[in-house]
């Protein structure tokens, strides 16, 4: 533990001082007022704000919880923001933060996954991915983090582009999602997508299988959010915009398909040592592994 850690602390600090990578948005435009760039979907009495407006809350308790989601879709681009989590005894409780092509949960949707699985007090949280195309996900990967995300505000984003869909904590690459470019392949490139996030209880399953139950005596259950970024296409119907093709938007060059050297050792670090579970490593579930394992 001593070990890895201190190995991790140095990789850091070598990224660190590294001049900002291609995956490093170019010039990133932030939300500065929540009302102007995102809807509240549910339970708006849930939901607060700091008194300058810059930091949010999602509040659940045993009523319910509550979700944002940007007004705006997008086809393609840098999706990124900063979170915090509940921190103490959190068991049960689901922090989402995903894109979706759809305001509900519909059967053809396409959807990018991050959730943040709550435990007992002092025991780690775990981080789940998954992709979702035309409805269909089953892409699970869960991971641990290096750091506790309930002590401070850390960086969760999202590049996409219709070569890969690289899934970053503090952009570090946790996890590739590669376009096979087979015809049916498992990759959403076609829908664009709003952001959204949420808070709720999910202790049907989250943690330990559903094993460990949400203790309401700890509610509210608060998760804070800050700093949105989003530097990709908006799109604007009906027009069949945002090709990933332009040259113009740096997500969409050369130098964002695939992950620089400087990632990659990061992104093996984290292979070896973080990852809890792979789907396409599942060969119980998957006794033929999907496509884009293979990669
Ligand atoms: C909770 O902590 C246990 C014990 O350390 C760990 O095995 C598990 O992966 C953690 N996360 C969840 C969501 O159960």
């Amino acid at each position: 533990m001593g070990l890895w850690l201190s190995s991790w602390m140095l990789l850091l600090c070598i990224a660190s001082s590294m001049s900002p990578s291609s995956a490093a948005p170019a010039n990133p435009s932030t939300f500065s007022s929540f009302k102007d760039n995102f809807n509240i979907m549910w339970a708006e009495d849930h939901f607060k704000t700091s008194p300058d407006g810059q930091v949010w809350y999602l509040y659940l308790d045993k009523k319910t919880g509550c979700g944002f989601q940007t007004r705006q879709r997008y086809r393609f681009g840098w999706f990124s923001m900063k979170l915090k989590f509940v921190g103490g005894d959190s068991a049960g409780v689901v922090t989402a933060y995903y894109m979706c092509s759809d305001l509900g949960a519909g059967p053809d949707r396409d959807e990018l996954d991050f959730e943040f699985l709550g435990n007992r007090t002092g025991q780690p949280y775990t981080i789940q991915t998954n992709v979702y195309k035309s409805g269909l996900g089953g892409r699970e990967m869960r991971h641990m983090l290096w750091f506790d995300p309930t002590e401070d505000f850390h960086t969760y984003s999202i590049l996409w582009n219709n070569h890969h869909i690289v899934f970053f904590v503090d952009r570090v690459p946790i996890r590739v999602h590669k376009n096979t470019d087979k015809p049916n392949n498992f990759f959403p490139n076609e829908k664009p997508m709003y952001m959204f996030s949420s808070i709720w209880n999910a202790d049907d399953w989250a943690t330990r299988g559903g094993l460990e139950k949400t203790d309401w005596k700890n509610a509210p259950f608060v998760s804070s959010y800050k700093d949105f970024h989003a530097d990709g296409c908006q799109w604007k119907d009906p027009f069949p915009a945002c090709v990933s093709t332009t040259t113009e938007n740096w997500w969409d060059q050369y130098e964002a398909w695939s992950l620089p050297d400087s990632q990659l050792e990061d992104f093996s670090w984290v292979g070896r040592n973080l990852v809890i579970y792979d789907y396409c490593k599942d060969y119980e579930r998957y006794p033929v592994l999907p496509e884009e394992c293979n990669l």
